[in-house]
């Protein structure tokens, strides 16, 4: 099988190249160098020369609240340019499988209880990212109306909650917020900072898994595409308080100093979380516990980080 992945210098691309599940499939990932995806022709003529059997698109502008909140503008016509131009592309040239990766983003924000995949398009999106989202519900529809035309083409969208781990990205005007912590607490651990400031109360609930593990779920459904359901959840099932992160990384760091609060500042959706059951039944579920993982985290950030 030849698989097209693209992103694959990105946080997630690079945990689906170094899985050991990926040790000897043939899978090209050019960089943004080699093939800008904001070039339709160059897309096409890439995905003509390649035919891959299959494309795992892992490629898009991805950020945090801070970034998404002052450049929606980019962050719709990237992602809408980058996903249209790669899923029309492979449709136009006939390749047969296409994993698409959405984000947990995309669903409404009022929404009590875990969200089922049923739910997308249901009711308002959260405001802070509602440009990411939109250009993410339009490649996931992309791929369901191109699977409906065809018997012989279909198309998946995998949509996982918040990821962190090794590659991702540490600077604060665009990370996440795990990342975001880690940089914040090595700091004050550094500087002998006794206090950290938290956006919020802390109170807000958050989904974050493991990036390795979503790998593993992506490569899953490489391996296994017949079985993978077309549009499916890939999460924890449960979630953490923000301030559960902060513990938790303070933990890892082995930093003793106390929280503040700013609630002044926003703290984006109250809850976000993802209903399993779909991804339960296909056969998947994370193996890292969140110590593990943050722990694994931190451990790459203090080998990679230079300050
Ligand atoms: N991170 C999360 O928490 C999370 C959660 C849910 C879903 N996802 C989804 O998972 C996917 C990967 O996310 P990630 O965290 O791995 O993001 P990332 O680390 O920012 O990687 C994105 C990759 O896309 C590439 N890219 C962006 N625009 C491009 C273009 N015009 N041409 C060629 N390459 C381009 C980037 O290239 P450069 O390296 O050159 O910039 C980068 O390698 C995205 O679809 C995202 O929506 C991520």
């Amino acid at each position: 099988m030849k698989i097209l992945l693209t992103g694959g210098r990105g946080m997630v691309g690079r945990n689906i190249l170094e899985h050991p599940l990926a040790v000897g499939l043939d899978i090209h990932s050019p960089s943004r160098n080699e093939l800008d995806l904001r070039d339709k022709n160059s897309v096409r003529r890439y995905i003509e020369a390649l035919e891959p059997d299959l494309i795992i698109h892992a490629a898009g502008r991805v950020g945090g609240i801070k970034a998404n909140m002052n450049f929606p503008y980019e962050f719709l016509l990237e992602n809408l340019e980058v996903g249209t131009n790669v899923i029309a592309s492979a449709f136009d040239v006939g390749v047969p499988r296409f994993l698409n990766l959405a984000s947990s983003c995309i669903y409404p924000k009022d929404v009590d209880g875990a969200l089922t995949e049923d739910m997308i398009l249901g009711g308002v999106l959260e405001p802070t990212n509602e440009g990411y989202a939109l250009a993410k519900i339009t490649a996931l529809r992309l791929c369901e109306f191109i699977s409906t035309r065809s018997n012989s083409i279909k198309y998946k969208t995998l949509i996982p909650c918040n990821l962190y781990g090794p590659y991702d990205k540490f600077d604060l005007t665009s990370a996440h917020l795990i990342p975001a912590i880690i940089a914040k607490i090595h700091a004050a651990n550094l500087n002998g900072e006794s206090t950290v400031e938290i956006w919020g109360d802390g109170s807000a609930r958050r989904e974050f898994m493991y990036v390795e593990d979503l790998a593993t779920a992506v490569l899953q459904a490489a391996l296994d595409y017949e079985l993978t359901p077309s549009i499916i959840n890939i999460g924890l099932g449960y979630d953490h308080t923000v301030l559960d992160y902060y513990c938790a990384v303070a933990d890892a760091v082995k930093w003793n100093g106390d929280f503040t609060f700013d609630t002044s500042k926003p703290a984006g959706m109250r809850q976000k979380l993802l209903n399993v059951e779909r991804q339960t039944a296909w056969g998947f579920r994370p193996s890292h516990s969140l110590q593990m993982g943050i722990r694994k985290t931190y451990d790459f950030y203090k080998r990679t980080n230079k300050q």
